[in-house]
């Protein structure tokens, strides 16, 4: 916590309006920068790759908040960052504990498990590249509302066998819960409702088992091992539910976006020069879909050199999206989208014991929307070439806010008044 003798350090901007540039700032000033979160709580930024994949891969740096971060009595109740930091599930677990809770669901989505879900995929894509096909000429529509949203939020749910009557609410908290800028007060109304509807699910869920994730969570007591507790129950459905959309939206999202404002992409693309893989990952490089993962603990003090030694006990941030723009590592054009690029490395999925158990599925997400959209509505285009679309205002998640296209030509009039 900070204290106000204390010397100032940079505030992380809960908006994150200009999120890359105040991560090139300081990934500037060192290997780790003390900053200001929301809740004046003070972590260590780390936006270089380098350092990104030391710390990730650090047994000295723990996730564990309940046994590793002695500041914990002096965050605020309804902290915004509360959300991810404290979610009671494998994300906070450190060494043999998170390998169990990791072993629970890990193997759910390992390639061979998700290669078959393909046509379902494609089949949710279908419907909804359909619909806005169907619009009429110049109207309007917002490819992540539209198209990204329920895509990721359909396949993820049918997933883990939310009834539809919870997705909408779920998918509204799951949003605001991720949101930087809101007040304590608004983060902890959302935090509490969130749990209370996912412990409807996991009520639902006993009552009613069936082939789905959530039941097998409920059913996955091993032998030697104490069953799920209820709160960790829960909070592994918000990790999981949360991780397995909102990421993915972003994904899609951006990558739409991105190939929307590049024309001579979208041409290499339809000339086979590049493919659908060559955009994603350069999206998930220069448009990482996670910012900030809040938060690690040091367990003893570690030097990082330059003069800087992060405590034993302060916590840390770590910035993955802010690796795929590092000099250091992409020294050609670092912020420049170019899907031809030979190196298109990336900490996107983070790096460690804690990589995404998701990015296949994310991967194959992406490939089914992206190449569907623009295979089926080769005339699709942003309703307002010159504008660029608000950022999400959250540390944690990064994206557009909303992506309007105009999935048909406009008609002749329309055309006129542009
Ligand atoms: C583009 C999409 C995605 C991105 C960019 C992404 C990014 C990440 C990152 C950066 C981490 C590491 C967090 C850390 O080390 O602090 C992570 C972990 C995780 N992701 Fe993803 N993710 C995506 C999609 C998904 C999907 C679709 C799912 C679920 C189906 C998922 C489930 C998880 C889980 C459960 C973890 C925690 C793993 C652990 O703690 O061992 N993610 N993800």
């Amino acid at each position: 916590m900070s204290d106000s003798s204390e010397p100032r350090c940079p505030f992380l901007d809960p908006t994150a309006g200009a999120i890359h540039a105040e991560a090139a700032g300081l990934r500037g000033q060192g290997p780790a920068v003390l900053v200001e979160l929301p809740g004046q709580v003070r972590a260590w930024s780390v936006t270089r790759h380098a350092v990104i994949q030391a710390l990730t891969t650090d047994p000295r740096v723990s996730r564990d908040f309940r046994r590793h971060w002695p500041g914990i009595g002096e965050v605020p109740d309804g902290w915004v960052l509360g959300s991810v930091a404290f979610q009671d599930s494998l994300v906070n677990r450190y060494g043999d504990e998170h390998r169990r809770a990791r072993g629970r669901i890990a193997p759910s989505f390992l390639p061979r498990r998700v290669k078959p879900m393909r046509p379902q995929v494609q089949a949710t894509a279908d419907r909804l590249v359909a619909a806005l096909g169907a619009l009429a000429p110049g109207e309007r529509a917002d490819l992540r509302g539209a198209l990204a949203r329920p895509l990721t939020m359909t396949l993820i749910c049918d997933l883990f066998g939310v009834p539809e009557e919870m997705r909408e609410r779920l998918g509204h908290l799951i949003d605001r819960a991720l949101d930087s800028s809101l007040t304590e007060d608004a983060a902890l109304a959302v935090q509490n409702e969130l749990y209370e509807r996912l412990g409807e699910l996991a009520t639902y869920k006993r009552a009613r088992p069936g082939a789905d994730l959530t039941t097998d969570l409920l059913l996955s007591d091993r032998p030697g091992e104490p069953p799920l507790a209820e709160h960790e129950l829960v909070g592994t459905l918000f990790t999981m539910i949360a991780a397995g959309f909102e990421t993915a939206v972003n994904l899609i999202a951006s990558a739409a976006l991105l190939v929307l404002t590049h024309p001579e992409q979208l041409a290499g693309l339809r000339a086979g020069r590049i493919g659908w893989t060559d955009v994603i990952e350069e999206t998930l490089r220069v448009e990482g879909p996670i910012m900030y993962v809040p938060l690690r603990y040091a367990l003893e003090d570690i030097d990082l050199g330059e003069g800087v030694v992060i405590a034993k006990g302060d916590p840390i941030m770590v910035g993955f999206a802010a690796a795929g723009r590092d000099p250091q590592e992409h020294p050609d054009r670092p912020d420049e989208f170019d899907p031809t690029r030979a190196d298109k490395g990336h900490l996107a999925f983070g790096h460690g014991p804690h990589f995404c158990v998701g990015a296949p599925l994310a991967r194959l997400e992406a490939e089914v929307a992206l190449s569907t959209l623009f295979e089926r509505l080769p005339e699709l285009a942003l309703a307002e070439p010159g504008r660029r679309p608000a950022r999400l205002p959250s540390l944690i998640v990064n994206g557009p806010e909303s992506v309007e296209v105009v999935p048909r030509p406009r008609t002749g009039g329309d055309r006129t008044r542009e």
